[in-house]
């Protein structure tokens, strides 16, 4: 596991993602990159799911149809301004609900059926990546499932990250705007905070060691959640006694 210093980086990316940042390069890459993860998402839940908490969920505009294969989708970021604009959006549905990470972590234990935490560990320590799935795990109900995606091996570049948005973009047909973005990238303030703080990466013995130590059966997925195929899904399962 590369480290990288502990409060001040997860501040300081929390303070970007709580603030107005321009992460996708057009609307159609936004809608798409969204499509592709709730897909992703609802193809790893079995029918008639119980609680599913899509955490650290950012927009997730992809919600009404992960709500759709479960009793209930509790969105939950560690951004307050996301957190807000959730509420606005998904204030009329029966089965979404918008919730901080404090409370998550007082919901009952064993009764969470999947706990789907998607692009996110990149941006915690070690140890609160550590902290945090031991703090989730005892939600989890027998059987239940931590869905830790888009894990960021140690051999991972930039350039393969750029190669899969193109790539991506190539698919999707919005080649053109993913060139200017890039390049709007390469001068924006998550290049700055990413040069400055850097990305937390972990092999996939490190994820399952976490997972293990946590007695938890950890695997690696076939596919990663979403379009780079570069990085890495592990399902962390609680088996039932
Ligand atoms: C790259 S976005 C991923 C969003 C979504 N999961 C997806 O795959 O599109 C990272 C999100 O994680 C949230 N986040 C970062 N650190 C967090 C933390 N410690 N607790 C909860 N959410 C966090 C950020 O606010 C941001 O919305």
């Amino acid at each position: 596991m590369r480290t990288i210093s502990g409060e001040e980086n997860a501040l300081n990316w929390l303070d970007f993602w709580n603030g107005n940042h321009s992460i996708y390069v057009c609307e159609k890459h936004r809608q798409r990159h969204h499509e592709r993860i709730g897909a992703d998402i609802v193809q790893r839940l079995p029918p008639e799911t119980g609680i599913v908490i899509d955490y650290g969920c950012g927009e997730a505009l992809s919600a009404p149809q992960v709500a759709s294969r479960c009793h209930r989708l509790i969105l939950s970021d560690g951004a307050p301004s996301v957190r807000d604009r959730l509420s606005e959006w998904h204030q009329d549905a029966a089965n979404i609900d918008v919730m901080s990470p404090e409370e998550v972590l007082r919901m009952d234990k064993g009764s969470v059926d999947c706990i789907i935490i998607n692009s996110v560990l990149q941006y915690l320590a070690p140890e609160d990546t550590r902290n945090l799935l031991q703090d989730l795990s005892p939600l989890l109900a027998p059987n239940g499932r931590i869905i830790v995606g888009d894990i960021i091996p140690p051999d991972h570049t930039v350039l393969a990250d750029a190669g899969a948005l193109l790539h991506f973009a190539w698919q999707e047909q919005f080649m053109t705007e993913a060139m200017i973005g890039l390049m709007r990238t390469f001068l924006s303030d998550y290049r700055k905070i990413r040069a400055t703080y850097g990305l937390t990466c972990y092999s996939a013995d490190d994820i399952t060691a976490i997972g293990t130590r946590l007695g938890l059966k950890t695997q690696r997925t076939a596919l990663n959640i979403g379009h780079d195929q570069g990085r890495m899904t592990f399902e962390l399962q609680r088996v039932a006694a």
